[in-house]
């Protein structure tokens, strides 16, 4: 399957940054810039919990969705501190970041957890954003393919085939999140495309096909067009330039002509 007939995605993952005005004043910025992206490419911004609200009201009729950056995977109960799956779409919430390397490497999440937070969200109805990739020393030991490929498989396990059409693979290598050390093009299809395969592996080569596979990575405004050009590489999840309206804009554009 060609490239152009896959969903292209841009999301922005906001982290721990903006209150609600300076949330607000962003994406007042952002919507009219991307607005020409309407049925080229799907413009996301993931966002903290406390400005899902916000976010979602000043987004709604334009081409900006909103997503979370965790989902828990019970339904209700004594979880002190977590939101649910349905807390989120009862908002008006469509996707939701699941496994990101920071929650990983601080908050003690596993492959089994995030596996569990991916059916919460899609039995939910929300379209998870799962998060791979392996850390500098994985990939110097020569092991980055069983690891993404182990990340990959156990965070798929249970769902079923219709479902999978609702999930995106954001591949962010470790050692690229937050450093300005970027993965070259190359290194970052070679991983996407293994994604591609390992998936096809689990499902058919057609679901395969039809899965959005993002890059992650000190993305910006610089690089994007090179990365975005490489034939696995639908779209990319966005840290640091997300929280910057041109350079977030500018990476859209890339996708948008890419
Ligand atoms: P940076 O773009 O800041 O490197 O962050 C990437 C990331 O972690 C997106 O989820």
């Amino acid at each position: 399957m060609n490239k152009a007939t896959r969903k292209a995605i841009i999301a922005g993952n906001w982290k721990m940054n903006k209150t609600r005005p300076e949330a607000k004043a962003l994406l007042e910025e952002i919507k009219p810039l991307v607005a020409n992206a309407q049925d080229a490419v799907e413009v996301i911004a993931c966002v903290p919990f406390t400005n899902l609200e916000t976010a979602l009201a000043v987004t709604e009729g334009s081409n900006v969705k909103i997503g979370a950056e965790n989902v828990h995977f019970e339904k209700s109960g004594a979880f002190t501190g977590e939101i649910s799956a349905d807390m989120l779409t009862e908002l008006g919430v469509e996707y939701v970041v699941i496994g990101h390397s920071e929650r990983r490497q601080y908050f003690g999440e596993t492959d089994e957890t995030v596996n569990k937070r991916t059916l919460a969200a899609l039995q939910a109805g929300l379209k998870p954003i799962v998060c791979v990739g392996e850390t500098l020393t994985e990939r110097e030991q020569g092991i980055t393919e069983e690891v993404v490929a182990k990340q990959t498989k156990i965070a798929l396990m249970g769902t079923c085939e219709k479902c999978i059409k609702n999930v995106v693979i954001a591949y962010e290598p470790v050692w690229a999140i937050g450093t300005g050390k970027v993965a070259t093009p190359e290194q970052a299809q070679d991983v996407c495309g293994f994604i591609r395969k390992t998936i096809a592996g689990l499902f058919n080569q057609e679901i395969a096909d039809g899965i959005t596979i993002q890059y992650g990575g000190s993305m910006n405004a610089a690089n994007c067009a090179e990365l975005l050009a490489k034939p696995d590489i639908d779209g990319g999840l966005i840290g640091g330039a997300s929280l910057k309206a041109a350079d977030f804009n500018t990476i859209v554009q890339a996708a948008v002509n890419g």
